[in-house]
């Protein structure tokens, strides 16, 4: 088992920076997602810490050991890919011990007998049985991979990195291509095999429902730059800046832009179109605003029907007239879509309310779990 420490970790390719001074500490049994959109950095990143691809500059540690200079099959990591690639005539069992009877060590003895194999039969076996009880595999070991479904294919590939017993898993969105069932089940699966093997696991996914659902920790991650590293309710609750409040959550943050005022001791925020009062806890912060421009931060879920029993009671200074636009019914919510004034706002109401598209109706916004941010450097305020 061991920890992986990025220091400054960096990729040029050309004029594009893939990858800028990325640092993270990733914990021995830790299982950490790297998330972030389409072109982020996020396989780069994968591949240096793999070996696959040399860091432009910056430190990779697996343990206490610095690997930039140790070659891939040595740095005891196992990657699986989204495209993994098996072996279509060999059977399940050949597929997944296929590593295990090419690696060869040295012998001791002189050229061509110089390396020996690095298993024994009974070793590669042992491991292969393991790994396919663990993943359900075992009356499948010897069928051909297209006698297996996607998910079986799919555990397989997990299997065949699993025999290698590494300390570090690298996973480049292994799910993307199963489809949409089979990949909330399979996502299920590894977590639980995550619980059971305790192997240090860095992850990659687009997808921020697959890293709320896994990641012990996820790391966010944009144009090369990590934005954020911490818990899912962390990054959930406390975003760093408004990248991080629009990628996580589905729908997304509502963002409005706004101007920050005073009525007395209280912070007022103004979009031209309502006005809102910010808690006074939050209001220490934000006093150096007063008087510039920022922008509002509310999530569809902390936003209740006037008229229905909500979790915040209402006040004036947390209730705003909306109109609403289209309602889409969901089973347990219903999402919203509402106009204040020129702006849109998406919520997510409780699915007793009578508000039907056309009317004006009132809403309640949770302040408490509100957001603000700096216009310029998009960094939260609170
Ligand atoms: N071999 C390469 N040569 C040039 N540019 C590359 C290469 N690999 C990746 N890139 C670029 O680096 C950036 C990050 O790519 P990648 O790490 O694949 O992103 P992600 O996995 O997050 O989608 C992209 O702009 C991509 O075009
Ligand atoms: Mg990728």
């Amino acid at each position: 088992m061991a920890s992986v420490t990025l220091k400054d970790l960096t990729k040029e390719f050309k004029e594009v920076v893939a990858v800028n001074k990325l640092n993270l500490e990733i914990k021995d049994k830790e299982f950490l997602v790297l998330v972030g959109p389409s072109g982020c950095g996020k396989t780069t990143a994968l591949r240096m810490i793999a070996g696959l691809e040399e860091a432009t500059s910056g430190e990779i540690l697996i343990g206490d050991r610095l690997v930039n200079d140790v070659s891939p099959k040595d740095r005891d990591i196992a990657m699986v890919f989204q495209n993994y690639a098996l072996y279509p005539h060999m059977s399940v069992y050949d597929n997944m011990s296929f590593g295990l009877r090419l690696k060869r060590v040295p012998s001791g003895s002189p050229w061509p007998f110089n390396t020996r194999r690095a298993f024994s039969k009974q070793e590669i076996d042992r491991r292969v049985n393991e790994a396919a009880k663990l993943l359900g595999l075992e009356n499948l070991l010897q069928r051909k991979p297209k006698q297996l479904s996607g998910g079986q294919r799919q555990r397989v590939a997990l299997g065949r990195a699993i025999v290698r017993e590494p300390k570090v898993f690298l996973m480049d969105e292994p799910l993307s291509n199963l489809d949409a069932k089979l990949r909330v089940q399979t996502r299920a699966e590894l977590i639980k095999l995550h619980r059971r093997l305790g192997i240090t696991t860095i992850y990659v996914t687009h997808d921020q429902v697959e890293a709320m659902t896994m990641g012990d920790r996820i790391a966010v991650m944009n144009h090369g730059v990590m934005q954020q590293c911490d818990t899912p309710l962390n990054l959930y609750n406390r975003p760093a800046n408004m990248f991080v409040a629009g990628f996580i959550g589905s729908p997304a943050m509502n963002f409005i832009p706004v101007k920050v005022g005073q009525s007395g001791d209280s912070i007022i925020i103004d979009s031209g179109s309502f006005k809102v009062t910010l808690p006074e806890n939050k209001a220490e912060c934000v006093r150096s605003y007063i008087g510039k421009e920022c922008i509002f931060g509310i999530r569809p879920e902390d936003i209740y029907d006037r008229n229905l029993e909500g979790l915040v009671k209402p006040t004036p200074g947390n209730t705003i007239k909306v109109g609403v636009d289209v309602v889409e019914p969901l089973g347990n919510d219903v999402e919203m879509y509402l106009t204040a004034g020129t702006f849109n706002l998406i919520a997510m109401i409780d699915s007793k309310t009578q508000a039907r598209s056309g009317e004006t109706i009132e809403v309640v916004l949770d302040m408490e779990k509100s957001h603000l941010f700096d216009k310029e450097t998009e960094k939260a305020l609170y």
